[in-house]
């Protein structure tokens, strides 16, 4: 359908412009068959909450370096891993982070593998749950953040304001997610939504999804997504 269109040519777009990220592995691993860790994921996918990319890097190293899996995590000191996470706020995440990998931990070390037994553990909820589900477990799975919001809205130009367009969206989306490559597609939304599909002057003259696109530069990208007017 139009949804495999779709997800065809970002993937494509992905394969040579994904962003190189510390948590991700290459394409051509993944093609091979080989897994990203739960536990990394996981990790990057708290971080990431309400941290921007940019900053989360150098936190994600050094806590991998330091914790290289979720026993080593669950084996130090809460107090430990707060001095860590020193710098990148709400720090809520870094206690449920440390409660998380507890449980994991002593439920002999996996992660669980469905959106429904993520969503169990303490700081994880919808997004992540599918973040962690589609990129970790390659289940189709629709991770729906602002910036793939944003995307969608322009796709297909919702002139609803976004806050009672949410549900279209993520059926937007369920109806794009592929079957084969589910946490690439995840990611490349994302990436799309960073770095072509921005805020402010998206750059369509470079978006894979440009033909597809009801909001291009002939018309007024910046107009979606609409906000509530006050
Ligand atoms: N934001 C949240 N999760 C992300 C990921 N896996 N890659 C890039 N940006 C993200």
């Amino acid at each position: 359908g139009v949804g495999d269109h779709i997800a065809s040519r970002l993937l494509g777009w992905y394969d040579a412009h994904h962003r190189d990220l510390p948590w991700r592995i290459a394409p051509r691993e993944l093609a091979r068959g080989i897994r990203p860790d739960p536990y990394r994921v996981w990790l990057s996918e708290v971080m990431l909450q309400q941290t921007t990319v940019e900053a989360v890097k150098s936190y994600f190293r050094a806590f991998v370096e330091k914790w290289p899996d979720v026993e080593a995590l669950a084996a130090s000191p809460t107090e430990d891993v707060m001095k860590a996470w020193a710098g990148l706020g709400y720090y809520s995440r870094a206690r449920n982070l440390k409660a998380c990998a507890d449980l994991v931990a002593r439920q002999g070390g996996r992660f669980p593998d469905t959106q429904a037994g993520l969503r169990e553990l303490p700081g994880i909820g919808a997004y992540t749950a599918a973040a962690i589900a589609a990129i970790a477990f390659d289940q189709p799975a629709a991770v729906v953040d602002g910036n793939v919001e944003r995307v969608v809205s322009r796709l297909v130009s919702i002139v609803t304001p976004l806050s009672e367009a949410k549900g279209d969206i993520r059926t937007y989306v369920e109806r794009m997610v592929p079957a084969t490559r589910p946490g690439d597609f995840a990611q490349a939304m994302m990436d799309l939504g960073a770095t072509i599909c921005t805020p402010r002057r998206p750059r369509c003259m470079l978006c894979p999804l440009r033909e597809d696109c009801s909001a291009t530069v002939s018309s007024d990208p910046e107009r979606f997504p609409v906000r509530r007017p006050k």
